[in-house]
């Protein structure tokens, strides 16, 4: 087992650009470099509490992904260029996706679209890999870990690819695309974690995965 692997339970401060456990998680410019940067404990009463989790999305740089807690579990919100989004439309690439259409109940349905997310350029995912639960690696660039990589997530466990959606590849370990937590944005920079937007009603507890 390489360096990488890590459980959902055993996140590695490089992993991390910022762990929000409050209110609010303001990502500051200070703070503008992957992978690490600042990690901080939850408290229990915040933990137990479970409430929505606002993140201010415009410190977030293109191409840039930041990792919050959320009812302690690890999601990544990724701030995705014109090229990332462009990349998920690749006939290449949805070959080669096990659920291209995000037909299973992975996600709600205002993110069963080519995105899998309200607003194209942000992307916020449950960051627990479907196979056993690692926390899969951000690899956004094309032919960071191949030739024909596309930009992606791969999983240090066994393995698993995941596009800048968080499809699957087909024949992998992980047999689901990643979750899609509920969100919704309040206005153009705040992203609340866990609410759903007016007249959506979806839960976390509707995914095969969770
Ligand atoms: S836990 Fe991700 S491939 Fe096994």
């Amino acid at each position: 087992m390489s360096d990488h692997s890590v459980s959902a339970g055993e996140i590695k401060r490089r992993d991390f650009l910022y762990v929000a456990t409050g209110a609010f998680a303001a990502v500051g410019g200070a703070i503008a470099l992957w992978p690490f940067i600042q990690q901080m404990e939850p408290s229990s009463d915040v933990l137990a509490a479970g409430g929505p989790l606002a993140v201010d999305v415009s410190k977030i740089e293109p191409g840039q992904q930041i990792l919050v807690m959320w009812r302690s579990k690890p999601i990544f919100v990724v701030n995705r260029t014109s090229p990332m989004l462009a990349t998920l439309k690749e006939p290449a690439l949805l070959a080669k996706l096990s659920d291209p259409n995000s037909k299973a109940k992975q996600q709600p349905a205002y993110a069963e679209n080519w995105s899998r997310s309200l607003q194209p350029e942000y992307l916020v995912l449950v960051a627990i890999c479907t196979h056993l639960g690692c926390i899969p690696g951000f690899k956004p660039n094309k032919g960071q870990v191949d030739a024909s990589w596309q930009g992606g997530y791969l999983c240090p466990c066994h393995g698993s690819r995941y596009d800048l959606a968080g499809r699957v590849h087909m024949a992998q370990p992980a047999p689901l695309n990643l979750p899609v937590p509920p969100y919704h944005f309040t206005d153009a920079k705040t992203l609340v974690i866990g609410e759903n937007p007016k007249g959506s009603a979806y839960s976390l507890s509707e995914v095969e995965t969770l």
